[in-house]
C-alpha cells in the first residue's frame, strides 16, 4: 500500500451524475488486486474538506498504458469535487486497501451487480474471463443513465444481462427478477455480488435455498479505512453468535450468508 499523486488522463460524465475517471498509475496497474479499493483524497491539495478520504473500486486497469479507472456517482461532497476535476490535474490517493479475491477455482463465476455496485465487478469480469472462466454477469439499474456502459460490456468476453427499473434498458425489472422462477440455473457457479442492502438481503434470501458459494463486496461506509476506527463494523455470523469484522481490513468481501444486516 502506498500513499501516491496520479496524473488524471479522462474525467467524463457519461450519465446523470455518473463519471469515469482515468489516471495514470503503472504502481496500481501492478499491484491490484479485484476485491481491494483505493482511498481517494477528495479536496484540493493543503486543503482537507472534506478532512477523509473516500473509498472506490477499481473498474478498469489497461495494463497497456498503465492507466486504471474508477466509475462514480456523485453524491456529496467528496464526489462533487472529483467531478470537477480534468485531464491533467492530480489526484492523491492511498492504496490498494482491502484483501483481494482469489478465483483459483473459480470455473463458472455469476456476478451480480446493482446500481454503482457494478464497480468492482467489471475488473473481476475482465480477469476472470481472461483466465478462461465463464462468466456471466447480471447488472441491474434504476434508470438508463448506465446505459453508455453498454460498450464496456460487450468488450468482456462474457454473457451479460441487464434489468432496469425504468425500461429504457435491457429487460424492465430488477435483478433478482432473474430468480423468481424459484429455479436455479445457476447451480453450479461460484457467486459474486455487490450494490444495495437491499439486493443484498434478497440475494441473501434466494441464496440461503441453493448451495452456491456467494461472496458479498460491502460497502460500508468508511473513516480510516485501514482498519484503526473500526468506522466500518459490520456483524459476521460465528458459532454462538457473531463478531464484529471491519470491512475495510478484514473485508471488503464476506461470505453474504454469513452477513447478519441490521
Ligand atoms: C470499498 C468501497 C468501494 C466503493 N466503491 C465505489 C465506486 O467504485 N464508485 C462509487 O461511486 N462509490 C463507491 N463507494 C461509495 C463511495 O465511497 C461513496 O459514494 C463516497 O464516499 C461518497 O462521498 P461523498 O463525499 O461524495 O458523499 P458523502 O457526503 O460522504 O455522502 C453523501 C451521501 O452518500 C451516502 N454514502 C456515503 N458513503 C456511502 C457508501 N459507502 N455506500 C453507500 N452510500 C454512501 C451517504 O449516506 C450520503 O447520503 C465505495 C465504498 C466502499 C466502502
Ligand atoms: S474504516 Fe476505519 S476501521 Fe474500517
Amino acid at each position: 500500500m502506498k500513499l501516491l499523486d496520479a496524473e488524471i488522463v479522462n474525467n467524463i460524465r457519461i450519465g446523470e451524475g455518473l463519471y469515469k475517471m482515468e489516471f495514470f498509475s503503472p504502481y496500481l496497474c501492478k499491484n491490484f488486486k479485484p476485491g481491494q479499493f483505493i482511498n481517494i483524497k477528495c479536496s484540493p491539495e493543503g486543503l482537507f474538506d472534506p478532512f477523509l478520504r473516500r473509498p472506490f473500486s477499481i473498474y478498469d486497469i489497461e495494463n497497456n498504458f498503465n492507466v486504471v479507472s474508477v466509475l462514480y456517482l456523485v453524491r456529496g461532497k467528496g464526489t462533487k469535487y472529483l467531478s470537477g476535476l480534468e485531464k491533467g490535474d492530480n489526484i492523491n490517493f492511498c492504496g490498494p486497501l482491502g484483501n483481494p479475491l482469489s478465483f483459483e477455482n473459480d470455473k463458472k463465476v455469476l456476478l451480480i451487480g446493482g446500481g454503482i455496485g457494478i464497480a468492482p465487478l467489471y475488473l473481476m469480469a475482465k480477469k476472470l474471463s481472461g483466465q478462461g472462466a465463464l462468466v456471466y454477469f447480471l447488472c441491474g439499474f434504476k434508470e438508463s443513465n448506465f446505459r453508455l456502459l453498454e460498450k464496456d460490456f460487450l468488450r468482456l468476453n462474457a454473457d451479460y444481462k441487464i434489468y432496469c427499473e425504468d425500461g429504457m434498458w435491457g429487460e424492465v425489472g430488477i435483478v433478482t427478477d432473474e430468480f423468481a422462477s424459484g429455479k436455479n440455473k445457476f447451480e453450479d457457479y461460484k457467486v459474486y455480488c455487490c450494490g444495495p442492502l437491499e439486493m443484498l438481503k434478497k440475494l441473501q434470501a434466494i441464496f440461503s435455498k441453493y448451495n452456491n458459494t456467494v461472496i458479498a463486496i460491502l460497502e460500508e461506509k468508511m473513516a480510516c479505512g485501514i482498519g484503526v476506527c473500526m468506522g466500518c463494523a459490520v456483524k459476521i455470523k460465528q458459532k454462538g453468535g457473531f463478531a464484529y469484522k471491519k470491512v475495510c481490513s478484514d473485508g471488503p468481501s464476506f461470505n453474504l450468508e454469513e452477513v447478519l444486516f441490521g
